[in-house]
């Protein structure tokens, strides 16, 4: 009986871990992904411009359409690091959180 209670205790943290694990890479917002983005274009997305890095938060950059941000992610050759580790998924998670900070 004690096993079986044993048993049943590891079976319920096996299987809460496999239902909080996944949730948490599901946590994975635009602003988790703009981190990687960060290093280069700034917390705030206001780039660098001494270093030519473009600002993401002016005036261009608000009229670019989301097609050609998110063409700019995956394309630009400064960005061919970054853009293999994303999928299009968090291409338009990025490009949406740079939209709010653009505001
Ligand atoms: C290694 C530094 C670096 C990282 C990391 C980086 N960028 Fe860039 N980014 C640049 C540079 C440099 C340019 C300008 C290059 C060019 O125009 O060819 C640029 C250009 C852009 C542009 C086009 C802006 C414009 O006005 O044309 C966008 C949008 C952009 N980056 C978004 C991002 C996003 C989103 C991320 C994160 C997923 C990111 N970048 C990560 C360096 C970086």
């Amino acid at each position: 009986m004690k096993t079986t209670k044993l048993a049943m205790l590891v079976l319920t943290i096996a299987v809460a871990l496999f239902i909080l694990i996944p949730s948490l890479s599901w946590a994975d917002d635009g602003a988790t992904v703009y981190k990687k983005c960060a290093a280069c274009h700034g917390v705030d997305g206001a780039g660098k411009p001494a270093a030519k890095i473009p600002s993401l938060i002016s005036d261009e950059a608000k009229k670019m359409s989301d097609a050609d941000m998110a063409k700019a992610i995956t394309e630009k050759p400064k960005h061919a690091g970054i853009a293999k580790s994303l999928t299009p998924d968090q291409v338009k998670m990025v490009v949406s959180y740079i939209r709010s900070i653009q505001k």
